[in-house]
């Protein structure tokens, strides 16, 4: 198991570039249930998946995140009402934070595990996100996934593995 895990993040790239090819629904479906798994403050479940298939809201998306244009696109969002209503200031600006974030790391890995490509994009503006998604009221968007297959010819350079700081004490 260990080895398998390690293997697979070994293996992850940031890839930005996507081949035509449609991904099928049953693997989108496949990262989904991935995601399911994914631990939350509480079980609350305090995040929301938007999955973007549509041409126009995925051109919209390219055009605010300046990652190439995605077959499939993932919108993972907080929802900090939720958690707030447990774990008061904490839920509302951590925990909701991090319950998105873990889950969107479980469908990144996922994705990876299903032979597609991704790369996590969070450098966008909340309010362009939330307009083009139709977000609800209190839905904040924290991070998105463009998934597909990657362009032809794209070879990943080795990673560099930095030293971690990590204190023992
Ligand atoms: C929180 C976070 C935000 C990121 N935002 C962006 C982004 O907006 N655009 C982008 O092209 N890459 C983004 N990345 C991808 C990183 O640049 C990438 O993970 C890093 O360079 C390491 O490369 P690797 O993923 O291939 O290991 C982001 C990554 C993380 C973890």
């Amino acid at each position: 198991m260990y080895k398998e895990l390690t293997e697979l993040l070994e293996k992850r790239r940031s890839i930005r570039k996507f081949s035509d090819e449609k991904v099928e629904d049953g693997l989108i479906e496949n990262i989904l249930n991935v995601v399911k798994f994914a631990p939350t403050a509480g079980n609350l479940e305090d995040f929301k998946i938007t999955v973007v298939k549509s041409r126009e809201i995925r051109g919209a998306l390219q055009e605010v995140t300046f990652v190439d244009e995605a077959p499939v696109v993932f919108v993972f969002s907080a929802l900090p009402k939720a958690s707030s209503k447990y774990y008061g200031e904490r839920g509302e600006k951590l925990y909701s934070i991090q319950d998105a974030t873990i889950a969107c790391t479980y469908a990144m890995l996922a994705v990876e595990s299903l032979g597609l490509v991704t790369t996590w994009v969070g450098n966008f503006d909340e309010k362009e996100v939330k307009s083009i998604i139709g977000a609800e009221e209190g839905e904040v968007p924290v991070a998105i996934l463009p998934v597909g297959y990657a362009a032809e010819g794209l070879n990943a350079k080795a990673k560099e593995i930095k030293e971690k700081e990590i204190n023992y004490i």
